[in-house]
């Protein structure tokens, strides 16, 4: 079950590569604007840092890599924005879909989809199936994804089904609904573009991820730079609520 995956029950060595990492990739408009481009060629740029991403983690042995493309909040920016970061959402997974079948990746996509168009949801659900018995690494989009959304939706979606749990659940019984139930709970989060700030992503996952802000924005975001994170991580301790000293007597 999920929550067993939970890496809050056992201390996980950080010595070793992160499993799951989890990026805000921010900063393509502000990256685009000093070299005074429109924000849209910071947005193509920053395909080329997912892409550079993509295969660094799967090279270093990374399982999951989640990254946040687009927030529910973000409808909010101007239409044309919008559109254009959706026609390039479509192109991405028109060309990369494939190549990520041959490296062996699993795409899958987390959000509440039905405000996408048609076509992009087809192209989402026929990625999701092809690359679906991949096992190098999973690549996970979150797309009008909110952390609040997606605790909402899997509380709905337990209600509905185990009419039991109305009287009170566990965390047991919720943490198959959330939409990454799939995954262990990220152990690294990054935020480029140098915001200190969740923004409604993955809220419950997040509960004991080693957090990491970097000024990088994300089209610089580089083989070095994804080392730096990876070599934070590796000094942290993670204690989950125990002391130092404790974790010291197990080790
Ligand atoms: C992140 O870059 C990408 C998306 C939210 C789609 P931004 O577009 O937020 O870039 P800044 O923060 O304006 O620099
Ligand atoms: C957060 O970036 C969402 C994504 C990177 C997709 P924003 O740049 O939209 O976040 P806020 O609104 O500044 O917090
Ligand atoms: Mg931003």
């Amino acid at each position: 079950m999920a929550l067993f995956n939970s890496s809050t029950r056992k201390v996980p060595d950080t010595g070793a590569i992160p499993k799951h990492i989890a990026i805000i990739m921010d900063g393509n408009g502000r990256w685009a604007k000093r070299r005074l481009m429109p924000r849209i060629e910071g947005h193509r740029r920053g395909v080329e840092a997912v892409r550079a991403a993509i295969r660094d983690c799967a090279e270093k042995g990374v399982e999951y890599l989640t990254l946040f493309a687009f927030s529910s909040e973000n409808w909010r920016r101007p239409e044309e924005e919008v559109s254009l970061l959706m026609q390039l959402f479509v192109m991405a997974l028109e060309r990369e879909v494939v190549k990520l079948h041959e490296n062996e990746i699993r795409f899958r996509v987390i959000g509440d989809l039905s405000r996408f168009e048609p076509r992009l949801q087809q192209l989402i659900r026929d990625g999701e199936r092809l690359t679906a018995n991949n096992t190098r690494l999973t690549l996970t989009i979150a797309a009008n994804y909110g952390g609040r959304w997606d605790i909402m939706q899997a509380a709905n979606r337990l209600l509905a089904e185990r009419p039991d749990c109305a009287q009170g659940f566990k965390e047991e019984d919720l943490a198959p609904y959330l939409s990454m139930a799939y995954a262990p709970e990220p152990d690294l989060f990054i935020r480029t573009g140098g915001e200190q700030r969740i923004s409604n992503f993955l809220l419950w996952q997040l509960a004991y991820s080693e957090l990491y802000f970097t000024e990088t924005l994300w089209p610089d975001f580089n083989t070095q730079a994804l080392e730096a994170a990876i070599a934070s991580y590796q000094n942290r301790e993670r204690r989950f609520g125990r002391t130092s000293e404790q974790l010291k007597e197990h080790a």
